[in-house]
């Protein structure tokens, strides 16, 4: 059984796209690769929420090039697209989707803070 573990964790990265850039030390490299080894375990279900969730009908680039945000505008932008038909976003997802996303917008204020 034990033989299975890697293998299995490595497909389920690789689908995901964590291993796009395995030497950035960044949350986010380029927009769009997550590294999500830095993360709490609660921050990295939460992120899986919002990469599933996300991805849909855009790249997840979209939303995490907009970069550093307020709570009030993602908030605002999940509930809406949650309400796009078809979203496959259920109000339950909201809460973790929300949580990622203030934690994401946190750090990148914490990274350009630090180059100042
Ligand atoms: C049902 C399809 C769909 C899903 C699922 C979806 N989006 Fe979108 N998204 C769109 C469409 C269509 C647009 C462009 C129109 C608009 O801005 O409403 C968009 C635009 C955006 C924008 C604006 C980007 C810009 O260029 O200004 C952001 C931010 C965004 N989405 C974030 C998210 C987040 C966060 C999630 C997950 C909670 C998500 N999207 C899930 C369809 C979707």
């Amino acid at each position: 059984m034990r033989r299975m573990i890697l293998p299995m964790t490595l497909a389920a990265a690789i689908s995901l796209g964590l291993l796009g850039c395995p030497s950035s030390k960044n949350l986010v490299a380029n927009g769009e690769a997550v590294d999500t080894s830095q993360l709490s375990p609660e921050l990295q279900s939460d992120y899986l929420v919002f990469s599933q969730r996300c991805s849909k009908c855009h790249a997840l680039s979209r939303a995490l090039n907009s970069g550093d945000r307020d709570d009030v505008f993602w908030q605002r932008y999940v509930t809406r697209m949650r309400r796009q038909p078809a979203s496959g976003i259920a109000p339950e997802d909201e809460p973790p989707i929300l949580r990622f996303l203030h934690h994401y917008s946190e750090s990148l204020r914490a990274e350009r803070g630090g180059q100042k």
